[in-house]
């Protein structure tokens, strides 16, 4: 990456953030989802009791506010046609009234074909009818996921199948964040702001592995122009704390989504935690980076060896966000040469993770990264 691409990045993407319009998603979403833990097993009484720890273990302090429910939730339409919860979940607006009342927000889901990812009622020819439903019940935020859609569309519809769901939420007048779920088809980033998108799935799913989260991570260097307040990548839910990986690895992949601006959405059992994965989950200081006003994506700039990269990510006041990651099986000494990171003279730097001051460097940084992990420092010109 060079001096003239970076500029070329910073003018883009400020041209992005001037399509900021709802209001929503201003900085990338944070919140939790039903589905890496629960899947279709999920219950209205999970969905309280998620909404109680995330109220008191110290997320919502950290930022964590829409917390969602994924597929398996539908039931039936009645004789108008209105889709009804199916037994598992009963009274949707008393569980919508419960969760704002813990002064969180709360996030459903549906499809734009006729049946959902898991085989339930999806919003197939009764789009308008379902956002008034969503808006009547209370609801802040939709991931509406293709699906059962490709057996009734075109895949050069989709804009047009998302911007109808888009319309139809706009025209309730209730500010819902529009959550694009089509595994990243038909670079949906070049299109996803323009159909009234506040994020969009840039991928396949998730699964809680080293390998899965490592692919998916870095793949999404070179979307970074296509990020913006209102506008962002998403990469996947998180898969911190569900067991697959070791903290290392979590630290690497919560480090990775926070510089690539990423949606912040836990997919763990947030009722049980343990104390690594709350830290990892709440540690401010990363989570600053993720929301950092400016709005932009971070990317990767040099890859000094074999399995070692250095990420960054502009942030206000002239800072840098820096991840040196070690994707081998070893630790690694890794050095950021002050010219790749666009960086003159000496600067301050931070441990995000160590919560420390490591002292001002002149013209580079070095770190020992543990094995397929991560170490990420805040720089700041003295
Ligand atoms: C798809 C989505 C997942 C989840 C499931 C639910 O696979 O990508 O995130 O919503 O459907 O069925």
């Amino acid at each position: 990456m060079n001096k003239i691409m970076l500029i070329a990045f910073t003018i883009g993407s400020t041209l992005c953030a001037g399509a900021a319009d709802s209001g929503v998603a201003n900085t990338p979403p944070m919140g939790w989802n039903s589905w890496n833990h629960f899947a279709c097993k999920v219950t209205a009484d999970d969905v309280r009791a998620s909404a109680d720890a995330i109220a008191s273990n110290g997320m919502k302090d950290a930022g964590y506010v829409y917390v969602n429910i994924d597929d398996c939730w539908e039931g039936s339409r009645d004789e108008q046609g209105r889709i009804q919860p199916n037994q598992k979940f009963g009274d949707m607006k008393a569980l919508v009234d419960y969760v704002h009342s813990k002064g969180l927000k709360i996030g459903i889901y549906s499809s734009p074909g006729p049946k959902t990812c898991a085989g339930y009622e999806g919003s197939y020819r009764h789009e308008e009818q379902d956002a008034q439903q969503y808006a009547e019940w209370g609801f802040d935020y939709l991931k509406y996921d293709w699906c059962s859609a490709e057996k009734v569309y075109q895949q050069s519809q989709m804009p047009d199948v998302y911007k109808k769901m888009h319309d139809a939420l706009a025209r309730t007048g209730r500010p819902i964040v529009f959550s694009l779920c089509q595994y990243g088809y038909d670079r949906v980033w070049r299109w996803g702001a323009s159909v009234g998108g506040n994020l969009w799935r840039t991928t396949e799913d998730i699964s809680d592995h080293y390998d899965r989260m490592s692919v998916i991570g870095f793949d999404q260097d070179g979307l970074e122009s296509f990020a913006a307040p209102g506008h962002w990548n998403d990469p996947d839910m998180l898969e911190v704390g569900n067991g697959g990986m070791t903290d290392d690895e979590y630290r690497a992949h919560f480090s990775l989504w926070a510089i690539m601006a990423a949606p912040l959405i836990a997919g763990n059992d947030v009722r049980t935690m343990s104390p690594a994965t709350r830290d990892i989950l709440t540690n401010k200081e990363v989570i600053a980076v993720d929301q950092d006003s400016l709005g932009m994506q971070g990317m990767l700039v040099e890859e000094p060896g074999p399995d070692v990269q250095i990420w960054v990510k502009p942030l206000t006041d002239s800072a840098r966000a820096v991840v040196l990651l070690n994707r081998s099986a070893l630790q690694t000494a890794i050095t950021a040469p002050w010219w790749a990171l666009h960086i003159r003279g000496p600067a301050r730097v931070r441990d995000l993770w160590a919560h420390t001051e490591l002292g001002t460097f002149t013209d580079h940084f070095s770190a020992t990264v543990p094995a397929h992990s991560v170490v990420m420092v805040r720089i700041t010109r003295s």
